[in-house]
């Protein structure tokens, strides 16, 4: 499958919709690209506090986006994330970089940076994407759109696995605020594609889900 190169897999959806988990099983079976999209804004936000620039200093975050060297690579040990050749994997998912990303995010030439990126590193490959904006925006030719969402009671839950020791009322908080920035946005907002299929996965196993995805594209791919 990695001999067609227009082979493009967009799956979209909010903090915990479960499509990160979902997108990586997907491209390892399919042998496909995996690309992160929300591991790039993570990285800019990262290098954004760390250089002490305000998340919300639209002009000095887009100066920043210009010189930072962003990386993804998939490697059997998981992504590895790394900013100007330094490793942040583990930065990236820190709560103060819960808390700003949405901030980083929503800025309209950081996103045109970011799109322009993320559609680099996709040409001429097999790639499953992950994000907000991949079906709309990114790439709103793929073949392949999902949208994957669940209730926000599981989402939060799922998050709070991931984080030992955060504390559940504060992480649906963030859940929530994260949704709103994101899909209230001008620029790319976390919406699903008018030809994306809408998987529910609040009471879904991760298998359940990327059986449901690898039907579809088996069955679209079939007709
Ligand atoms: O998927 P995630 O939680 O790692 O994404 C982090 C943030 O990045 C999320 O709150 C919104 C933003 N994001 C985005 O705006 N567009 C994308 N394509 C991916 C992520």
């Amino acid at each position: 499958m990695t001999e067609d190169k227009n082979f493009v897999v967009a799956i979209d959806g909010p903090a915990g919709s479960g499509k990160s988990t979902v997108a990586k099983l997907i491209a390892k079976k399919l042998k496909l690209l995996y690309i992160d999209t929300g591991a790039m804004y993570r990285a800019l936000t990262f290098a954004a506090l760390s250089n002490n620039v305000n998340p919300l200093d639209n002009s000095s975050v887009t100066k920043l986006a210009k010189k930072c060297r962003i990386e993804l690579e998939d490697t059997p040990a998981g992504l590895r994330v790394s900013l100007n050749s330094i490793d942040v994997t583990c930065e990236i998912r820190s709560p103060k970089v819960n808390s700003h990303v949405s901030d980083v995010a929503k800025i309209k030439e950081v996103r045109e940076i970011m799109v322009k990126e993320q559609r680099r590193l996709a040409s001429g490959k097999g790639v499953v994407l992950e994000g907000r904006d991949i079906g709309t925006v990114v790439f709103p030719d793929a073949r392949y759109k999902f949208y994957l969402d669940a209730s926000v009671n599981e989402r939060a839950k799922r998050r709070v696995k991931e984080m030992p020791g955060a504390k559940p009322n504060d992480v649906k908080a963030n859940v929530l605020l994260r949704d709103k920035i994101d899909s209230s946005r001008e620029i790319g907002p976390l919406k699903k594609a008018q030809d994306a299929v809408y998987v529910d996965t609040t009471d879904m196993t991760i298998e359940e889900v990327v059986d449901t995805i690898l039907k579809k594209i088996n069955v679209t791919r079939c007709t």
